[in-house]
């Protein structure tokens, strides 16, 4: 089948074809088998999304934190609701296997939630949202009688600063505790989204600057830092080949690197 996205939904086709080059390799961080089927079943131009072996880690290194920030969650809260943010059609809920006491809702705008619910088999416990994150309307569908995981990869930049804070301040309000966990840009970042070429591409636009904890803090009442970790620092840098770290050696030391890219997680 054919796909024509554009905007935001064309981005996801990027990390799509990321953890679908990295299925099967010797050396996979994901081996994610339903990216690599789901990729054999669209007729599209994969090397339009830039996205190639040697780049690919840079996606696959993402989502393999957030699967372990999610299964840490899920360890300690088996009976929970996720609020997976801007799934795309990442096959997360596969990945992680939650349990039978997790009820799991990706959302993503309609027409990428309508390619989910084509390429993935109806699971129980796994529910499709199609709406924008930012309408505030799908939250109230959302059963809130346990904690809940709140989780967006590749999502915050693309939202407008007061609807990204407006959707994390819904969300602390809804349930009764939980976590947030998401990947942000800072203002160097959002600045230089020129030269992100699967951005630039889609002809998609980068607007929300989280330049750290404290950004967050003060602006959604009732969160508390767990973990923020900038991915020039993380775990996830390490498992890269030698000419990124000294990549990343090198943006540390140029003031705003550091900080371009980070992982936030908070409990509220
Ligand atoms: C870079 S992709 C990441 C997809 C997925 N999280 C992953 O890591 O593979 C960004 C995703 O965010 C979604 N997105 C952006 N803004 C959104 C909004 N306001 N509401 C719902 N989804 C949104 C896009 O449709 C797209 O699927």
């Amino acid at each position: 089948m054919r796909v024509d996205l554009h905007g935001s939904p064309q981005t996801m086709l990027a990390t799509l074809y990321a953890k679908a080059l990295d299925a099967g390799a010797p050396d996979s961080v994901l081996n994610d088998t339903w990216a690599r089927d789901i990729v054999d079943r669209i007729d599209y131009d994969w090397s339009s999304t830039t996205i190639t072996t040697r780049n690919a880690p840079s996606v696959t290194l993402r989502s393999a934190h957030f699967d372990f920030w999610t299964e840490q969650f899920l360890a300690a809260h088996p009976r929970a609701v996720v609020v997976h943010l801007g799934c795309g059609l990442d096959s997360r809920f596969l990945r992680v296997q939650p349990g039978d006491g997790v009820d799991w809702y990706d959302v993503d705008y309609p027409q990428v939630a309508a390619l989910r619910e084509r390429f993935y088999p109806v699971r129980p416990g796994n529910h499709v949202v199609a709406a924008s994150v930012t309408d505030p309307a799908w939250l109230a569908d959302i059963p809130n009688d346990r904690p809940a995981l709140v989780i967006g990869e590749g999502l915050t930049m693309y939202l407008r600063e007061a609807d990204g804070v407006a959707l994390l301040r819904r969300v602390v309000d809804r349930f009764p505790s939980g976590e947030l966990q998401f990947d942000a840009f800072n203002w160097l970042g959002i600045k230089a989204q020129w030269s992100n070429a699967v951005v630039r591409r889609s002809g998609s636009t980068l607007y929300w600057a989280i330049n750290g904890p404290e950004d967050i803090l003060e602006s959604v009442p009732g969160t508390r830092l767990l973990q923020w970790v900038p991915v020039f620092e993380s775990d996830v840098f390490d498992r890269l080949p030698g000419v990124y770290r000294m990549m990343g050696a090198v943006m540390n030391r140029i003031p705003g690197a550091r900080t371009m890219s980070q992982f936030h997680r908070y409990a509220f």
